[in-house]
């Protein structure tokens, strides 16, 4: 696997490791991944409740935790550590300005499109700015509205596929039909990337169902420049979330893969259980918005609050909420290190054409 820039960064091993919360990929996840050369992704969905130590409400302990798990990760590395700031995230503004002045090396972000990322940038800043898209048609707008505004172009582009885990880019109709299949989206998306070829490199990074080194081989070979991982990388040791959530990726059959309707407006992929059951009838009602973390939440009809819902489940509370997972996710048979992943990863790759 050959290494690739990042705009000045150098990415020894092509792999990001997709950001997952809520508190599934924090500093210990990240630090290992990066640690074998790949990109380490913390992500800052909820932080406010993990580090909530200062007791200074949700919000201002969200931004708090974000400072921390980046200096927390800093420690444990010298690599390339990213955040991923879901754009829906009703502190968006106060997360990225925090992971700037935090001098992160890169910010993922998706979930909607971030449209002025850069104008948090400040002369000086060295941060690098990757969106998370789901069609070339975004993958234009983004570069376009970018380049007219700020005269910035992405950095790259994550292109996340509906075979992914977590919050989908997708109308729920359009995830099982191959028109947008990620083998489909990628060419398109390399393509916008290329148009810019002269003013610059814009690599394009592959997310979605990437399970083995034989996918990876498969989208390089179909131009995109590197990988985005979630679901392989949550049954490892360093993972952040409990060993019970691990346990539940263990445990799956692909049977028990399952789109829910999420309380934020978009379809996820997640594994089936005690609370969606519950949720289907119709067992749970909040009594108030606790947070108000996401913009597009309809939290006077929905039936939980998503927030605390994986939050519990990442703590191993599975009456209390449910574990988000990618396509693949059935087939992680025990847990390894991030180093026996790579190596793994690493060997299949150069087995595969
Ligand atoms: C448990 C879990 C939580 C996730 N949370 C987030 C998130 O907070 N923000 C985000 O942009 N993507 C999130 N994702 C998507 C991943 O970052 C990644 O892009 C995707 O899962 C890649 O597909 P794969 O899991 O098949 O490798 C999550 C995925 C999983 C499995």
């Amino acid at each position: 696997m050959k290494s690739f820039n990042i705009g000045n960064l150098e990415i020894k091993l092509p792999i990001v490791q997709g950001g997952m919360g809520i508190g599934v990929s924090l500093s210990g996840l990240a630090a290992a991944v990066a640690n074998e050369g790949g990109v380490g992704v913390i992500s800052v969905a909820g932080l406010g409740m993990i580090h909530n130590e200062r007791h200074l409400g949700f919000l201002e302990d969200n931004n708090w935790g974000v400072q921390k798990e980046i200096r927390l990760a800093r420690e444990k590395t010298k690599g390339v550590i990213g955040v991923n700031i879901m754009v829906a995230l009703s502190n968006f503004a106060d997360l990225v300005r925090t992971s700037i002045a935090e001098k992160v090396d890169i910010i993922f972000s998706g979930a909607g499109l971030p449209l002025d990322l850069p104008a948090y940038l400040k002369p000086g800043s060295v941060t690098k700015l990757v969106p998370i898209i789901s069609s070339s048609r975004a993958a234009k707008l983004i570069c376009n509205k970018w380049k007219s505004a700020y005269g910035y172009l992405p950095d790259a582009i994550v292109v996340e596929g509906p075979k992914a885990g977590g919050h989908l880019g997708f109308k729920p109709e359009d995830i099982d039909d191959p028109n947008f299949a990620l083998e489909k989206i990628i060419p398109e998306v390399v393509e916008v990337a290329n148009s810019y070829k002269d003013e610059k490199e814009i690599p394009v990074i592959a997310a979605g169902g990437i399970y083995s080194g034989g996918d990876i081989r498969k989208f390089l070979n179909m131009g995109a420049t590197g990988v985005q991982m979630g679901t392989i990388f949550v049954t490892t040791k360093e993972c952040d979330a409990s060993d019970t959530f691990k346990n539940e990726y263990i445990k799956a059959k692909k049977d028990d893969l399952r789109i829910i309707h999420s309380p934020v407006g978009m379809p996820g992929r997640a594994l089936d259980g005690e609370f969606i059951q519950g949720v289907e009838a119709g067992l749970k009602h909040p009594k108030a918005c606790p947070l108000h973390c996401i913009k597009t939440c309809d939290y006077v009809n929905a039936p939980y609050c998503i927030s605390q819902a994986l939050f519990q489940a990442a703590r191993g509370n599975l009456d209390k909420g449910f574990v988000f997972a990618g396509f693949n996710a059935y087939l992680a048979d025990k847990i390894n290190t991030v180093k026996e992943v790579i190596a793994k990863l690493k060997r299949e790759f150069a087995a595969a054409q």
